[in-house]
């Protein structure tokens, strides 16, 4: 069913680890119209969603999507800011996409404050930021979370990007490269992402004139 999707969508959908999602919850923040949760129930990928927004209208959308498709007692909306309410269990999928890298990492780290470590080990975080992507993925290695896949798309072109991130503990560094490149896409040979990378060195061509740390890495790219 994933007929409802846009490329951008499907592409978070794909990264969704089935065998987890079908033992556990995929919770939705930022639901909006409810696509992807309504793809996930009527998959069956999953026998339980819950969604977040954080406005009353998308929560509305997201809840009428649902029980116009006859899924009541298999979802429960929340209007509430990211997490806030939720208590995440082993084997749960949080889902983060359209949002901003900062929203997401706001959102992450309210969980992260009330969530033992042994949950947060089992629960997969799907991530799709609209920008900010750099500092998330420094946040990520900063609070122990390994970026375990990565995927870019060309939607309507424009592109986007997505990881998924798993708690181990162990916090690190990424360099340069990784932080803006992508820990997982910078190993791809594929031609979406080698094109993505293109479109990141022009824009970074460009945010290198206030930040030393890009200018250096443009340069060891031979974009500069
Ligand atoms: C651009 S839409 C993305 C919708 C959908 N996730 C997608 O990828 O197509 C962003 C949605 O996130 C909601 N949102 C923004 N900040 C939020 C937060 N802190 N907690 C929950 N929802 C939030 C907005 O109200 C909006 O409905």
């Amino acid at each position: 069913m994933t007929d409802f999707l846009s490329d951008r969508l499907n592409m978070v959908y794909r990264s969704i680890d089935k065998d987890r999602s079908r033992k556990g919850r995929v919770i939705d923040v930022g639901s909006d119209h409810g696509l992807l949760a309504l793809t996930c129930l009527t998959d069956g990928i999953t026998d339980f969603c819950i969604c977040t927004d954080i406005h009353k209208m998308p929560a509305q959308r997201t809840e009428k999507c649902l029980e116009d498709h006859c899924l009541t007692g298999k979802f429960e909306v929340f209007c509430t800011d990211g997490l806030k309410g939720i208590d995440l269990k082993p084997d749960d999928t949080v889902v983060m996409a359209g949002l901003g890298g900062n929203t997401i990492m706001s959102v992450m780290t309210e969980v992260m404050e009330r969530t033992d470590h042994e949950v947060l080990e089992q629960v997969d975080f799907v991530l799709q930021p609209q920008k900010t992507s750099d500092e998330l993925r420094v946040f990520l290695g900063k609070n122990g979370f390994d970026i375990i896949s990565e995927d870019a798309v060309v939607d309507r072109d424009l592109f986007y990007h997505m990881m998924v991130a798993r708690f181990t503990g162990y916090s690190y560094d990424l360099t340069p490269l990784e932080k803006y490149y992508g820990p997982c896409l910078i190993k791809s040979d594929n031609e979406i992402i080698k094109k993505f990378h293109s479109h990141l060195d022009e824009i970074y061509k460009i945010r290198s004139r206030g930040n030393p740390e890009l200018r250096k890495l443009m340069e060891d790219r031979h974009v500069l």
